[in-house]
């Protein structure tokens, strides 16, 4: 666990806060600090989360929070009541992979949200260490973090902030929370005009740009889609406002290709799609092709694989015309409409393209894996196979040999 600065404005380590002791601070933003404290009652560790958002306020030498002006008293106390709701709704989930909400109160004129301590590191840090992931301790730990996240949302309620940094890789299990749910975050920064405190490039989708956005559940898939995009490639995707023209984002499907499947790729450039009608718009449509690897069911229609090798893959059909809120999707959908075609060319087992692959093969060897875009596996297979034809073809000439030999034998 990397082991943050203490911060002028932080409470001083050893403060009490009813049972809890500070011991000392675990992180700090732009909406509040967070600490380790120790439950003399329970005997155990926790995270106690402070409301204090730098903007409007300010800590005194007694310790309490106050708004750096009255002007702010109202912003600061709607924010205050934000924090407080969020608490309550979090208290209300029991998962595994959210974090615990223990319980929260009012001191020194502001809030504090205990939740349990996870120890462990961020998935950034341990990115960081690591570099990149495969595919399959990739889904190790999306699995775990799409359960948590379909829990939360089938509570009408979003995370709005998921990225590395918000991800701990418990050292206890090895498996992902889910931390800092950013609805208040996002709720103050709107009303205090300082949005650009409140999003993380990269991770955000436009929707999170604008007050008036429609946010959804298809908001989490995006960042979440980030997240994977990060842990694949190396690099956060480019920053949502510079994708509105020209898109600069090279799809996951392309960069990767031949390191995972392309099922699973595309299935992370859909959920990066610009325009929020054109991603998976609930957590179980996308597990489905992202994990499952099912063909799509429901809104989506299935792939057609026509007679000229290539596939059609229908659009999915809109959840709703946001009308004004139509940006240049064509041009965005462009990189996901070419994926949808590279995940069903690889479709499931049994599919008419692996029949068609596999013909290919038959016939020249390695070329329906080169179909596949598997360049490496396609090069063995052509080599293997020539081997072979080679052996063959010498044994043939062997055979020849002694029966011509024995021919001529007096
Ligand atoms: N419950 C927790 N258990 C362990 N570490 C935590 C916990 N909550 C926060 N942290 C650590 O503190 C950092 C900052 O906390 P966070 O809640 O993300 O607030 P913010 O990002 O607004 O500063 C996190 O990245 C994480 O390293
Ligand atoms: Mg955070």
């Amino acid at each position: 666990m990397h082991y943050a600065q203490h911060p002028l404005n932080a409470l001083p380590r050893g403060h009490r806060l009813h049972e809890y002791e500070l011991l000392r601070v675990l992180g700090f933003g732009g909406f509040g600090m967070t600490y380790l404290g120790f439950d003399h009652n329970l005997d155990k560790a926790v995270a106690i989360k402070e409301y204090l958002p730098d903007d409007i306020a300010a800590r005194t030498r007694n310790n309490s929070v106050i708004p750096k002006a009255s002007q702010f008293r109202g912003d600061f106390d709607w924010g205050l009541d934000r924090f407080l709701d969020e608490a309550r709704t979090l208290a209300r989930f029991d998962h595994h992979h959210i974090i615990k909400v223990h319980r929260f109160f009012e001191a020194h004129g502001t809030a504090y949200i205990v939740m349990e301590y996870a120890e462990g590191e961020t998935l950034s840090e341990f990115l960081n260490r690591n570099g990149t992931l495969t595919e399959t301790e990739l889904k190790a730990i999306l699995k775990p973090i799409l359960d948590g996240l379909e829990v939360v949302h089938n509570a009408d309620f979003l995370h709005r902030d998921i990225k590395p940094d918000n991800i701990i890789i418990r050292d206890e299990d090895g498996l992902p929370v889910l931390l800092d749910f950013g609805a208040a975050r996002q709720a103050i920064g709107v009303k205090t005009c300082s949005i650009t405190s409140i999003i993380t490039p990269g991770y955000a989708p436009i929707e999170q740009y604008s007050s008036r956005g429609d946010q959804g559940p298809w908001t989490d898939i995006y960042a979440l889609g980030g997240v994977c995009y990060r842990t694949l490639t190396g690099q956060a995707p480019d920053d949502a406002t510079d994708r509105l023209h020209d898109d600069p984002l090279i799809p996951v499907s392309k960069q990767c290709s031949g390191q995972a499947s392309q099922r699973f790729l595309s299935a992370i450039d859909w959920a990066l799609a610009m325009d929020e009608d054109d991603r998976p718009q609930s957590i179980g449509e996308w597990r489905t092709e992202l994990i499952e690897g099912k063909s799509r069911r429901g809104n989506f229609q299935p792939t057609i694989f026509t007679a000229s090798g290539t596939t059609s893959s229908p659009k999915p059909q809109k959840r709703k015309t946001t009308g004004s809120q139509k940006r240049s999707s064509a041009k965005n959908n462009a990189p996901q409409m070419v994926s949808q075609k590279g995940r069903n060319i690889s479709a499931g087992q049994g599919s008419i393209g692996n029949v068609f692959a596999a013909l290919c093969s038959f016939f020249i060897p390695g070329l329906g894996q080169l179909i596949q875009g598997r360049l490496l596996i396609a090069v063995i297979q052509f080599f293997a196979a020539g081997l072979l034809w080679m052996i063959l073809l010498g044994w043939v000439i062997h055979l020849w040999a002694v029966l011509d030999a024995a021919r001529w034998r007096p």
